[in-house]
């Protein structure tokens, strides 16, 4: 049966990961606290309002309704001013590989991640044609670990969720894997993401025969 294959976008296809961390923990800074790199990884794959939620849990503030979308605004626009001028040269290395491989043997993938930034981002790094389907924050309800992202993308790509695999590098998005029945491939640390089926440190530690493995029967 045919496979295909779901990338997530964040800390996966690209470091975006790093300026979420460094946009949110502006963010606490301003507000008079602190966030760490391990409470930072509770944050990724997680969507934007429920990473402020999170974030204003941890300081122990309560804000209103008003000040909290003027947050979010804030934050959405430093980030975007830290990632502004990415191109193709930020594609984490060894990801084109793997794209390159799917595409010549015409096994189909789709992005599924939480960002409502998915699409310029996948323009800017011009990889954004290449996908069969992208599925991203502006397109569910139910954020990671909530499979729904995964469904659907299972779905757009006419395949069904156990003949899916998906790379995360997020401890959401490996559950959120798991509930939609799929492989999960982790990339990133081992001690973090031990939940996944297999873990990678990044995508130059995959060989494309083990690539061919998990698509092929
Ligand atoms: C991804 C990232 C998170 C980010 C979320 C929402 O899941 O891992 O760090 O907060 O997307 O991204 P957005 O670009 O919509 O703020
Ligand atoms: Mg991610």
């Amino acid at each position: 049966e045919q496979r295909g294959v779901i990338f997530d976008l964040d800390g996966v296809i690209v470091d975006t990961a790093k300026f979420h961390f460094l946009a949110w923990r502006k963010l606490a800074n301003d507000l008079g606290f602190d966030i760490t790199l391990e409470q930072n990884e509770q944050l990724k794959g997680v969507s934007r309002i429920h990473s402020l939620e999170q974030i204003l849990n941890w300081g122990g503030k309560s804000i209103s309704k008003e000040e909290f979308d003027r947050l979010m605004i804030t934050k959405n626009e430093d980030y975007l001013s830290r990632i502004s001028g990415m191109s193709e040269k930020d594609l984490l290395p060894g990801v084109k590989k793997v794209l390159d491989y799917l595409t010549e043997n015409n096994i189909p993938y789709s992005l599924g991640s939480a960002s409502k930034n998915a699409r310029p981002i996948l323009k800017s790094l011009n990889i954004y044609d290449r996908f069969e389907a992208i599925v991203d924050g502006n397109d569910v309800s139910k954020a990671k670990p909530d499979p729904e992202v995964f469904l659907i993308a299972s779905e757009k790509l006419k395949i069904k969720p156990e003949n899916c695999v998906v790379f995360e590098d997020s401890v959401a998005g490996v559950e959120a894997a798991k509930r939609a029945n799929m492989l999960s491939i982790g990339i990133g640390q081992e001690d973090v993401l031990r939940e996944a089926d297999h873990i990678f440190a990044d995508f130059t530690q995959i060989e494309l025969e083990f690539i061919e493995k998990i698509v092929t029967n």
